[in-house]
């Protein structure tokens, strides 16, 4: 078998935290080009659309009124191309946009330069505030360094040991600082992965919580999710002292047709697609 153009399989597994990265770090910077082509409209250059569902940061304030978010200091984990930095920079905010992808953050850059607004640098290539490469469960920031924290499907669905997020970025947060964060909803992992009627039907055991792998052709990973159960995720906010505040499940709007990986106006009408945890530091 030619081992450099077989397709990864996708199988269920163990994958420590230090694989995981690895693997999720090489797949982002490789696919970071195809996830900005496909989803980049939907997402907007600065907009916060915080899942698939179409909830935008402006209408659901979930990090509070966007007129309080002027001078607070944010930390977005796992922002991709930081399109919610870049929106909450436009409301007065001093966002910090972390990702563990060096390709991800090139399209920060990217969007820096596409429509030259005031938020550029000196030079029109910089989004005017800082992008850093970094594993969320290793935050290179001192203690009680920002206001707020936000994550759109960043980082946590990734991670091996989400606990450790948790315990950074509450590190980071100053006390009463709120910490929100959107997920696949759990439900979602006994389904099927597909956005039509094959994605209504139980597959699996919402209580396995064995990663969901892609391996080549010898062995290596190169692709992890990690699977926690509403109640897990739960146990991971209150356990790192954080209060649960609310837990939003967007419901699907008639306005939203797209189909992205397994959501899909049919499946979004009927289940959850995705969980939001408003938390705030003890
Ligand atoms: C689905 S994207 C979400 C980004 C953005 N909110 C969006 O909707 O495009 C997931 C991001 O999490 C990042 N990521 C995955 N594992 C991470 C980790 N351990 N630490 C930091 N970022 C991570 C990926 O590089 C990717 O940019």
């Amino acid at each position: 078998m030619d081992e450099t153009t077989s397709e990864p399989e996708a199988v269920r597994r163990p994958a420590s935290g230090t694989e995981s990265s690895r693997a999720n770090r090489a797949w982002w910077d490789e696919n970071a080009d195809e996830y900005q082509q496909d989803h980049g409209a939907f997402l907007g250059d600065a907009r916060f659309v915080w899942c698939p569902e179409g909830l935008d940061e402006a209408e659901a304030e979930l990090l509070g009124p966007a007129s309080a978010l002027r001078g607070r200091d944010v930390l977005e984990v796992g922002a991709g191309a930081a399109q919610c930095s870049r929106w909450l920079a436009a409301q007065g905010a001093r966002p910090v946009a972390l990702d563990l992808s060096h390709r991800q953050l090139r399209h920060a850059l990217r969007l820096g330069r596409a429509d030259g607004g005031p938020d550029d640098g000196p030079d029109g290539s910089e989004p005017g505030f800082p992008l850093v490469e970094a594993d969320a469960t290793a935050l290179p920031f001192a203690a009680g360094s920002f206001d707020l924290a936000c994550s759109a499907f960043g980082a946590l669905p990734f991670v091996a040991e989400p606990d450790r997020v948790m315990r950074e970025v509450r590190r980071v947060l100053r006390p009463g600082g709120r910490w929100v964060f959107s997920v696949t909803h759990p439900l979602r992992w006994a389904l099927a992965d597909e956005p039509g009627p094959a994605g209504l039907t139980v597959l699996a055991s919402y209580f396995d919580r064995t990663p969901y792998v892609e391996q080549d052709a010898r062995g290596r990973t190169v692709y992890a999710e990690h699977h926690r159960t509403l109640g897990d995720r739960v146990r991971d906010v209150v356990g790192a002292g954080f209060r649960l505040v609310d837990l939003v499940e967007p419901e699907w709007p008639d306005w939203n047709q797209q189909v992205w990986g397994g959501w899909s106006p049919l499946r979004g009408r009927l289940v959850p697609g995705t969980a939001i945890f408003v938390c705030e530091r003890g």
